[in-house]
């Protein structure tokens, strides 16, 4: 008969423990119970960069790396890019279950009245300096939001609690509008949620009061169908410190001005970006092979290659090349396709990168596409925040309602100095 347990020997006092096993699990704090005195702190467990722990039980996405399978509250993603709308994706993951019609069309006028910004956060982003990096500005952007709506604190109330959720997704494209608008010097297009939602990012950003301006509707579609893939990818850098930040039980405007810096970093947000760096840098197909030997000496990482979770294709990497084909159909074909086609082709069968189950990740061809579709580079980071907010909003949201959760305090290993006894300056040698 198998038992739902783990028996530990401490090899070090012979003793043995029996802990309870749940979900593949054990609970982190049953090895405090291991301990060679009765004064010890007890055994804990080291997880630097949390590889092997989970910090949540989660209903929201599911990963298998392994397969190559991700789920939003059970569907799976290649349904959900196919069929689904990002707003209905953004639903999904909130509530739990796809809306019907009525919930629809509450839930798209909700966001869609919540689009307009307080005067006061337009005129402070125009205190940025004209160059500023439009991640910074998001960021500091988002900060400032929970200035403006302090009824966000009240973070235990329901209804509080949704209504930022509404604001949050509403104004976000606005305040990316604003910043791309603003850095390239050009007046702001106020929101018209007359428009779906991608359609009304892509109308702020481009209008130059054309009489016959139409958002191309192939565009907006493929817009929509990046932040569905990008929309959530459980516990992932940025939503760790979503969630981190809202264990202190500050609003979400504040951990969420965190989970956007998170997501800022170059190993996580900043990876489209890098993909079309280094695809500039490469430059030419036959520049490929001798790039690839550098890679493989450590010089530096193919960037959009490799992920902490997925040890196979990353599914929406195989969703994105069909949205890539859809927007070049209508941009116009891209040099560097052809470059990450062919390098692409060439890593998936050299042995450094199949021996260590390296391949493509969703950013490796985001970059390209929104490049396409005429976004300068700087906009890549922005645009992946605002697919991710939903992911981001879910998150915080069952962490407020999940009654095992405190504030995230993890643990350390202490390498550093015994007591010792201060030296005045004098005597320092
Ligand atoms: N290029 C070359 N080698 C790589 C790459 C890469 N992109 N990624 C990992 N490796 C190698 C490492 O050098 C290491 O080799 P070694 O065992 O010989 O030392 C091995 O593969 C394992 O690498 P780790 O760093 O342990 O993998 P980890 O899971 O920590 O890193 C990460 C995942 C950060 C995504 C990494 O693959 C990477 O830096 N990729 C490039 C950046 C990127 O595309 N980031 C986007 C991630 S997706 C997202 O945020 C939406």
């Amino acid at each position: 008969m198998t038992e739902n347990t783990l028996t530990i020997t401490d090899n070090r006092t012979g003793s043995t423990y029996e802990i309870p096993v749940q979900n593949d699990t054990i609970r982190a704090i049953d090895l405090r119970q291991i301990r060679i005195h009765e004064d010890d702190f007890g055994m804990m467990s080291y997880d630097p960069a949390y590889t092997n722990t989970a910090s949540c039980s989660s209903r929201i996405t599911f990963v298998d790396g392994e397969k190559g399978v991700l789920r939003y509250r059970g569907y799976p993603i290649e349904q959900l890019a196919e069929q689904s709308t990002f707003l209905e994706v953004a639903y999904l993951l909130i509530y739990g279950e796809l809306p019907n019609k009525e919930q629809l069309e509450y839930w798209q006028e909700r966001v869609m009245h919540h689009t307009f910004l307080h005067q006061n956060l337009s005129k402070m982003m125009e205190s940025f300096r004209y160059d500023a990096h439009p991640m910074g500005m998001l960021i500091g952007t988002l900060a400032a939001m929970s200035t403006l709506h302090p009824d966000a604190k009240d973070v235990h109330n329901e209804k509080s609690r949704e209504k930022q959720v509404w604001r949050l997704l509403g104004k976000l494209p606005t305040v990316a509008a604003f910043a791309y608008r603003r850095r390239i010097g050009r007046p702001y297009n106020y929101p018209n949620s007359s428009l779906n939602y991608t359609a009304n990012l892509l109308y702020m950003m481009d209008y130059m009061n054309q009489d016959d301006y139409e958002v191309n509707p192939i565009l907006s579609r493929a817009l929509d169908v990046l932040f569905i893939l990008h929309a959530d990818h459980e516990q992932n850098c940025s939503t760790a410190v979503m969630r981190g930040i809202g264990s202190s039980l500050a609003d979400p405007y504040t951990a969420m001005a965190g989970a956007a810096a998170a997501l800022y970093g170059p190993l996580h947000g900043g990876a489209n970006e890098a993909v079309l760096r280094m695809l500039n840098q490469i430059a030419a197909v036959e520049n490929i092979p001798g790039y690839i030997e550098k890679v493989k000496a450590g010089e530096f990482r193919l960037m959009g290659f490799g992920h902490r979770v997925y040890k196979n294709y990353d599914p929406r990497a195989r969703i994105i090349k069909k949205v890539a084909d859809d927007v070049l159909s209508v941009t116009g074909g891209n040099p560097l396709l052809d470059i990450a086609l062919e390098l692409e082709g060439i890593a998936l069968k050299d042995e450094y990168f199949v021996s260590r189950r390296l391949y493509p990740n969703v950013d490796f061809y985001s970059g390209i596409i929104y490049q396409a579709m005429g976004f300068p580079v700087d906009m890549f980071p922005v645009l992946f925040a605002l697919g991710r907010a939903p992911g981001w909003l879910s998150q915080w949201l069952e962490l407020i309602d999940d009654t095992e959760q405190r504030i995230a305090r993890p643990r350390q290993v202490y390498l550093g100095q015994e007591e010792r006894d201060y030296s005045p300056l004098t005597q320092r040698g």
